[in-house]
């Protein structure tokens, strides 16, 4: 049966992945005032584009309705420009996501799956990062994500609803914006390859990532959308990846991931007894998925995303 899904922010690098995830035989809106996304991100895709803010509740409620789930994505994502204007990362990432919410709940939608971000840990050494660790947000943008879990997850209580927050860490793949700081190195090394030039790396490289290929957070939303128990989760690698790591596998024509010791994200669901059943299982396939590399094969991950324009 054909499902209704909405994507706020959905003109932008993840959330065009996941447009272009479920446009194929679901009905798909996609929300999203182009302030960063790009109306070209989703050309092909058959779905309903509108080109408005979260900010406004009363439209909100309009696109939603019908939609089974809410996938949110929209956010300034950008810790540098939270810096430079809390007050506007804030309106959007915590305003923006209370309306969301409150739209979602309104509609009868069953839950909102809500892009968090590993930036809430924080900088403590302690590495991996589970969920049960205390957040830590350093940044304005970090603290309007922990805001907007913390309304997720009160929704639950409330409303009953069941959102689920999906905490990425790194993305990566097509679709990605060199030039957005946020994007991070993996962009700037693959244009820099394009290019035939050096990477540049600040630093002397040692410092570590766990990088997600963007396709496993894809498949992590629709787990999330489908069968996800309520609470939120770690949308990692497993995989700790130095910098010196990466730029090496491009510039030998090696398109692995560099395969760093230790772990930098995991989850410590894993290590909660499931009490079984078909929902519980399919919770776990996002760990299986996504934690432990079953999800796209790192080679598959690396020529695809070297081929991004
Ligand atoms: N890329 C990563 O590595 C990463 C890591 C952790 C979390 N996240 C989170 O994942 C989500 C998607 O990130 P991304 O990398 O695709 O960023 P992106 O900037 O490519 O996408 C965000 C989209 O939101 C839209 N948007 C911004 N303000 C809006 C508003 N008021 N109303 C409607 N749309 C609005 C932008 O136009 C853009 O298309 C964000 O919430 C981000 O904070 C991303």
């Amino acid at each position: 049966m054909t499902k209704k899904y909405a994507i706020t922010g959905g003109a932008g690098f993840i959330g065009s992945n996941l447009a272009e995830a479920l446009a194929d035989g679901n009905e798909v809106v996609v929300v999203d005032d182009l302030s960063a996304g790009r109306r070209e991100n989703l050309a092909g895709l058959d779905l309903e584009f509108v080109e408005e803010s979260i900010l406004d509740p009363d439209l909100l409620r309009g696109a939603f309705e019908g939609c089974a789930c809410v996938f949110h994505e929209a956010a300034v994502a950008s810790v540098q420009r939270s810096v430079e204007d809390p007050i506007q990362t804030s309106r959007v990432g915590v305003e923006g996501t209370l309306n969301v919410l409150v739209a979602a709940r309104d509609v009868g939608a069953e839950k909102v799956v809500f892009a968090s971000s590993a930036a809430v840990y924080g900088d403590s050494p302690t590495l991996p990062k589970r969920e049960d660790m205390r957040p830590e947000p350093k940044s304005p943008y970090a603290a309007g994500k922990l805001a907007g879990e913390g309304f997720s997850l009160a929704f639950n209580e409330v409303y009953g609803m069941r959102n689920v927050v999906l905490r990425y860490f790194n993305v990566y793949g097509p679709r990605q914006d060199p030039n957005s700081e946020y994007a991070a190195v993996i962009p700037k090394f693959v244009s820099a390859y394009l290019a035939g030039k050096a990477p540049v790396i600040f630093g002397d490289g040692v410092q570590t990532r766990d990088f997600v290929y963007v396709r496993d957070v894809v498949r992590a939303n629709i787990l999330a959308s489908e069968a996800g128990v309520p609470g939120g989760y770690n949308i990692a690698s497993g995989t700790r990846t130095s910098l010196n790591d990466k730029a090496i596998g491009y510039h030998q024509g090696d398109h692995r991931l560099g395969d760093g010791a230790g772990v930098f994200g995991a989850t410590s669901r894993r290590y909660q007894g499931f009490s079984g059943g078909y929902k519980a299982c399919r919770e776990r396939r996002i760990f299986y998925e996504v934690h432990h590399g079953k999800g796209t094969s790192r080679s598959d991950s690396m020529v695809s995303a070297i081929g991004w324009e």
